[in-house]
Parts: structure tokens; sequence; C-alpha cells
């Protein structure tokens, strides 16, 4: 293999990327960040401070005081974990607001862009192939249907014990996909170098699996071999 090898999982919501892109850097023994967490963070510290999208110079100083890292799977604000308080629907809409925002971007993707730097890495995202890693040696955009995409969301939701309708976790959900795609900087959108994999009718070991194939295959993959 390589030195150096990173993989961008990019797509919306309920596409499977988080969950294929933990079990793809577990095989290649590399690391994995989930930078929507990162943003989820920034979300829940604006909650906490009672700081809203509109109020640019707090958020600022809020940004220039919040450090977000990763151990062991979990996401650490500010020294604490705060992994099972940012995975609500209101952290959702929150961190979808809060994305669309430059200070907010500026400071991330700079952190992730660091994280990238020097080791192999897999990073999930909505922007990481079209602008954190560029460069990536491997990128996938991953899809499925808007209802399959919500059925998924709406177990994991039930599974942590929070009950939704699931018309709600459909419009949800198509409400952020639309505010992920439309927003002016750095929106979802696919790479023009990057495999589309639609995952509607796939589970994720398939999902995974193929992944796997074409990182270690190293044929389709912009055309690297590792
Ligand atoms: O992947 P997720 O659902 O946890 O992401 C939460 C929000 O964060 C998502 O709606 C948009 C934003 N996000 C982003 O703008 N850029 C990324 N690379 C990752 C997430």
């Amino acid at each position: 293999m390589q030195d150096k090898v990173r993989v961008a999982v990019d797509g919306p919501g309920g596409a499977g990327k988080s969950t294929a892109a933990k079990i793809i850097a577990k095989k290649l023994g590399v690391d994995y960040v989930d930078t929507g967490a990162m943003y989820r963070a920034v979300a829940y510290k604006m909650k906490e401070n009672n700081i809203a999208v509109s109020d640019e110079s707090l958020l600022i100083k809020m940004l220039s005081e919040t450090d977000i890292d990763f151990s062991e799977g979990d996401v650490v604000l500010d020294g604490r974990i705060v992994s099972e308080h940012i995975r609500t629907p209101e952290m959702s809409k929150l961190a979808s607001d809060c994305s669309a925002l430059f200070a907010v971007r500026e400071k991330l993707v700079a952190l992730q862009r660091e994280m990238g730097r020097k080791k192999s890495i897999v990073m999930d995202g909505r922007d990481i192939g079209t602008n954190v890693l560029p460069d990536a040696e491997f990128k996938f955009f991953l899809t499925a249907k808007a209802d399959e995409r919500a059925r998924r969301r709406h177990r994991e939701l039930a599974e942590k014990g929070i009950e939704t309708p699931f018309e709600e976790v459909l419009k949800e959900m198509v409400e952020r996909d639309a505010n992920d795609a439309t927003r002016k900087l750095n929106p979802l959108k696919k790479a023009d170098d990057a495999i589309e994999v639609d995952t509607t009718d796939m589970t994720i070991e398939e999902v995974s699996e193929y992944l796997i194939s074409v990182i270690k295959g190293g044929g389709d993959g912009n055309g690297k071999t590792i």
C-alpha cells in the first residue's frame, strides 16, 4: 500500500457514509474522521451558550475558544465527550444551519485538512472530495433514495429511544439535504472524480466490501494503485 491513503466519503444523510467509512477505516487500519460530528459539536456548543446563527461576533468568539477532537470514536468538545448529545433531530437541523456560515467552515475545514495532512485517513462528510481533501487518493459519493435514507434514520433514532413519526423524519431529511446542497459555501456535491454508489438496495456489508475492493484493487479510485 502507498505510504499515505486518504479516502473521502461524501453524500447526503442516511446514505450509509459513516457506517461504511467506519468499517473501511478499521479494515485499512487507519483513523476515521466523522466531519458531520464536528459541525454537530459546534451546534451543540451554540445551543448551550444560547448563540444564534445570526450572532456573528459571539459565534466568532466562541469558535476561537473551541477545541474539537476525537477519542476512540467519541467526539470531544473542549475536553468533554459529547457524542450522546449531538445526534438529535434538533442538532441535525442546527448543524446544517451553522455549517453554512463562513466562520464555522473556516475553522472546521482547517482542522480537517490538518488531520488529513500527515497520515492515512478515512473522512466522511459533504465536501471532503470537493474541498477538504481534493487530492484524496479515493473519493466516493454515496447516495440512496430519500425514502430509504429516512427509513434508516428513523430506525437509528428509534434505537436511541427517540420516537419521531416517519413522515417527519422524511420531511426533515429532504429539507436538510436541500439546505446542504444549496448553500453557497462548499455545498453537498459529488466531486467530478468521485465514484458514485447508490446504496438503496445494498446492505452496509455490501457497501463497505465494494469500497474496500476499489481501494485494494486500486483500479477505479482516481486511477491510482495502492
Ligand atoms: O453527517 P451529519 O448528518 O452528521 O452532518 C451534520 C450536518 O453538518 C450536515 O447537515 C451538514 C454539515 N456538514 C457539512 O456541511 N460538511 C461536512 N463535511 C459534514 C457535515
